[in-house]
């Protein structure tokens, strides 16, 4: 037989084995029931859409549309993108769907899944990843700011990040920025040297120079004029009332004006979540105000929105990282071992019972000897084993262990997947 290579995980995409994966669901999953506890609901979009949901809703100035889409050509030639990031999909998908004129606003969603940016993979950062995010939409209401803030906080707190930051700016609205491009055009004009990535975005955004990674930059931006400077009245009233109610629930958050964030959609509220037990990629959620995105998408109207995503793999590595045990939940709760292969399909018989009845459970195959089987049933984590015999089967019983008290005992074989169904849901409920 020719020998073949195994094939290598595509660079960036990580794999996610037991028990990581189930700590990664349940990082997920109390994302979303923080998220279900203040109304917002499930909403399942696309993993590819037509490019433009992204050149548009994202922006072209960034590094996510300039240097990090996965897009490709379907076979009608059309252009499609993998998402680098859910706001833009759910937004037309909820603008598709005619919500803004339905009433009943705000809509609040959240959804979770993978997302794609061809970035140079390091700890932290990949191609392929995984965000829990919330959207809410058609209000322009500061307290919903606040809301998806604190959110967003208590999501990352009940998981167990330690030593939590939050970072807040406010962008002010595009009319504010329009003025502030010109200030912030006219201070780079007087910087020599200007790094090439700068020079190529700073007519489409000049904010971008912020974000720059080029040698010098930020010492230059340092003493950049700030944008926060420059916003008008109201959505400085706005940030006032959102620090207010934040600061009202004892959130520690510090004020950013250099927080910009890589994507063009936002206005007035910006934020970021960092954890402190991570590195360079700090950042294990962010989110703001997208007040003109669903312009931006075509809709005729104006229909603000705000949310966040968290990142779940990022998430569960700044757990790891501060230390914290991640429970992991036992494989099963009862092994049936048989003592002789003969016996195997009253094995079946049993565990297929203990399924029925809502009990984890699981049998050896493959015709082991009972040490081997023992060996595995260590290994499930289960409490029970039972064990079936020859002689016990003529007598209409089987063995069953408990492997957290040693103790043995026989029960009569037809009554054993309703005691172990009684004993599975009693330790559940004393746990
Ligand atoms: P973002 O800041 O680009 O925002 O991503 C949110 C989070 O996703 C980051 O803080 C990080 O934890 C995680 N993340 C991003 N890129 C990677 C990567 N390459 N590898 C691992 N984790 C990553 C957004 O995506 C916006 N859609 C958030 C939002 C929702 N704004 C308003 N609504």
């Amino acid at each position: 037989m020719q020998v073949m290579a195994i094939p290598e995980p595509v660079k960036g995409a990580p794999d996610w084995l037991p028990p990581d994966a189930a700590a990664f669901e349940a990082i997920e999953r109390t994302f979303l029931d923080v998220a279900a506890l203040a109304g917002y609901q499930r909403i399942r979009t696309p993993i590819f859409e037509h490019t433009e949901v992204f050149s548009r809703g994202v922006g072209a100035s960034t590094d996510v549309v300039q240097k990090e889409m996965y897009t490709f050509a379907d076979k009608g030639g059309r252009s499609l993108t993998l998402r680098p990031e859910g706001t833009a999909g759910v937004v037309r998908a909820a603008l598709q769907a005619g919500v803004p004129r339905a009433g009943g606003l705000p809509v609040k969603y959240s959804y979770a899944g993978e997302y794609f940016r061809h970035e140079r993979p390091q700890a932290g950062r990949q191609r392929e990843f995984n965000q829990v995010g919330i959207e809410a939409l058609g209000s322009d209401d500061p307290a919903l700011d606040a809301e998806v803030v604190l959110l967003g906080w208590e999501a990352l707190q009940r998981v167990g990040v330690r030593d939590l930051t939050l970072r807040m700016n406010s962008l002010g609205d595009r009319e504010d920025r329009a003025t502030y491009h010109d200030v912030l055009n006219a201070f780079l004009d007087d910087v020599e040297n200007l790094p090439p990535d700068v020079q190529q975005r700073r007519h489409l955004n000049p904010l971008r120079a912020f974000d720059s990674k080029a040698p010098g930059m930020t010492a230059i931006m340092a003493n950049a004029p700030l944008l926060i400077d420059h916003i008008g009245e109201e959505p400085r009233e706005h940030h006032r009332t959102v620090v207010a109610l934040l600061e009202g629930e004892g959130v520690p958050l510090s004020h950013d004006p250099s927080l910009v964030r890589g994507l063009d959609y936002y206005s007035r509220t910006t934020f970021e979540y960092q954890a402190g037990d991570l590195g360079a990629q700090n950042a294990v959620g962010g989110g703001g105000r997208y007040d003109g995105l669903a312009e931006d998408l075509g809709w005729s109207e104006r229909f603000p929105g705000i949310g966040w995503a968290l990142g779940v793999d990022r998430t569960l590595l700044a757990i790891k990282a501060s230390g914290v045990d991640i429970p992991t939940t036992p494989r099963v709760d009862v092994f049936v071992a048989v003592a002789d292969a003969s016996l195997q399909s009253d094995a079946f018989a049993l565990v297929t019972q203990l399924r029925r009845a809502g009990v984890a459970s699981d049998l050896a195959f493959d015709g082991r000897s009972m040490k081997a089987q023992l060996k595995v049933a260590d290994r499930s984590g289960a409490r029970w084993t039972v064990i079936v015999g020859p002689d016990e089967a003529a007598r209409g019983v089987v063995t069953v262990k408990d492997l957290d008290t040693g103790e043995q005992r026989e029960s009569k074989r037809d009554e054993v997947a309703a005691l172990l169904a009684a004993a599975a849901t009693g330790r559940e409920a004393a746990e």
